[in-house]
């Protein structure tokens, strides 16, 4: 007891490389880690891109939040360290698949700095910050869940934007702003850094 759990574990170097996978599949892979109040569009823009992606024949990947909180997050809550707790999660799976060379788009709300930044390290000059800034009031008036004006009434306890913060990104590789840009227009901006970074 009190022993960190991974002080007897060691990493085990695979035989086949990063680099053999990728010729195989002949892409080159990157995280694609949209982040945004609930609303905002993220999941919207993140399946667009993925049916544009798949149609130029890239084998990609979208983990969408609250999939992934029906499943491998389902022990998880809203309180800020579940939150953490499913960002690290998050980012541990994307890794895995874009060591995979699997295009790995991200949709979840990622409201906190360093645990974007952790994603970050942890995968790289392949990781792009795609922040969907659409305003509160915005979101709100979509309101596509109904879960804001249950926020409003108390129902739902430490709602983004509500009554738990969002820490906006200070350096993301793309600003959407859904409230300005059609979505054939946020995709293309995205499409287009992809293809000026050579992914594309
Ligand atoms: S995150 O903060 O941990 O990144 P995540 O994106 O996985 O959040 O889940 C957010 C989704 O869960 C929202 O789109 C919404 O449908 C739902 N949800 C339920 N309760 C909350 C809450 N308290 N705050 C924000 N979203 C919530």
């Amino acid at each position: 007891m009190g022993d960190q759990p991974t002080k007897n574990v060691v990493w085990h170097k695979t035989s086949v490389t990063r680099a053999e996978r990728a010729a195989i599949a002949g892409q080159k892979s990157a995280v694609l880690w949209f982040t945004g109040l609930s609303g905002s569009g993220k999941s919207t823009i993140a399946n667009a891109l993925e049916v544009r992606l798949n149609r130029a024949g890239k084998l990609t990947y979208l983990l969408d939040g609250d999939n992934v909180r029906l499943g491998l997050c389902a022990d998880l809550g809203f309180s800020e360290p579940e939150r953490r707790e499913n960002n690290r999660r998050i980012a541990h799976v994307a890794k895995l698949l874009w060591d995979a060379n699997v295009i790995t788009l991200v949709s979840f709300i990622s409201p906190f700095r360093t645990e974007r930044e952790t994603a970050r390290k942890l995968i790289g000059v392949d990781f792009l910050e795609i922040f969907v800034d659409t305003p509160l009031g915005v979101c709100e008036m979509r309101d596509p869940k109904g879960l804001y004006v249950k926020a409003r009434k108390g129902e739902i306890a430490q709602f983004t934007g509500i009554t738990s913060p969002y820490e906006a990104p200070e350096n993301p590789e793309i600003t959407l702003h859904t409230d300005l840009e059609s979505l054939e227009e946020s995709v293309e901006r995205i499409i287009a850094l992809l293809a000026q970074r050579q992914y594309l």
